[in-house]
């Protein structure tokens, strides 16, 4: 398979990408980049030594997969354009965009390619992402295994069966990132209302967070099991817990969950 890479985008997403996969010793050489924003073409030549292009069409040629990094609303018109190229090359090609369908990937570059679906999220700027991958039927083995690879630069991958649960996906750890933020904000502005100075109530709010992130990750117990290990009966954590019960917690994140699905699926519309 020939491994050489070209990313059709170079913005926040790309930029992770191409890090994590020359850090882990991809050889820069083998990956180039179009991106029409002058500066963001110099700062990945010169921060991963990768070939920036203007166009995509200069990046894809000779690349074995094609990575579509740029924002849903434009991908269109990106694959439209670069079609030709893909019915000549018949690539491997990789999307990242939120909310679009293997389906119409295919379509607008013209059908009959293998097409992976990615979810990555933003902790892929710091190698500690997870991302959501779905194959369209048209990918084989060796697809698979080399999509798996190139999103592992970003940080742990989960394969999706159905295409239908990509937007599950969005709505958990596409958009996750930010409910941990939000719960980090209430807990900062709370602390400071018990009257906390705000430099120790966001110390010691983060370092919770990633206390309690470190535990979910590295012990066996599941997250329940380690809530009941630090609720004792009658104390302050029990007081705690039950007005989150009794304000509805779990139906509200239900309810907030359910409405990013919703919204992906509608922006998945939108953009046929
Ligand atoms: N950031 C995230 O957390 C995240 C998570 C999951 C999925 N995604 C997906 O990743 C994709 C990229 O997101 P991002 O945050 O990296 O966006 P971004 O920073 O805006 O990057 C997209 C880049 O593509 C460039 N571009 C536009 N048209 C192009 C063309 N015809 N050829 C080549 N490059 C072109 C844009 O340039 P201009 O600015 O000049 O338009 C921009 O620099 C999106 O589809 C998004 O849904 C992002």
């Amino acid at each position: 398979m020939n491994h050489d890479i070209a990313f059709i985008g170079g913005g926040n997403m790309a930029r992770s990408l191409i890090g994590g996969l020359v850090a882990r010793g991809h050889a820069p050489a083998a990956i180039r980049v179009a991106e029409p924003v002058a500066a963001l073409r110099a700062a990945l030549q010169a921060d991963f030594g990768v070939t920036a292009c203007e166009h995509g069409a200069q990046a894809v040629a000779g690349a074995g997969t094609w990575v579509l990094a740029v924002k849903p609303q434009v991908m269109r018109a990106v694959c439209e354009e670069l079609a030709p190229l893909a019915q000549a090359q018949r690539t491997l090609v990789v999307s990242i965009a939120a909310g679009i369908t293997t389906a119409q990937i295919d379509r607008w570059l013209g059908c009959g390619l293998p097409v992976v679906r990615a979810m990555p999220n933003t902790p892929a700027l710091l190698g500690a992402g997870v991302t959501g991958l779905y194959a369209g039927p048209a990918v084989d083995a060796a697809g698979r295994d080399f999509a798996q690879a190139l999103l592992s630069a970003a940080g742990t991958t989960v394969w999706i069966d159905s295409e239908a649960q990509m937007d599950a996906v969005t709505a958990v750890s596409g958009s996750g990132p930010a409910y941990v933020f939000l719960l980090a904000e209430a807990m900062v502005d709370a602390a400071q209302r018990e009257g906390l100075p705000p430099e120790a109530a966001r110390a010691l709010v983060l370092q919770t967070v990633l206390g309690a992130a470190r535990m979910l990750t590295e012990s066996d117990a599941d997250a329940s099991e380690l809530r009941r290990r630090v609720t004792s009966p009658g104390g302050t954590t029990q007081a705690a817990i039950e007005t989150f019960e009794a304000g509805g917690l779990r139906a509200l994140v239900a309810a907030a969950i359910h409405a990013a699905r919703v919204r992906g699926a509608e922006l998945s519309a939108a953009n046929d």
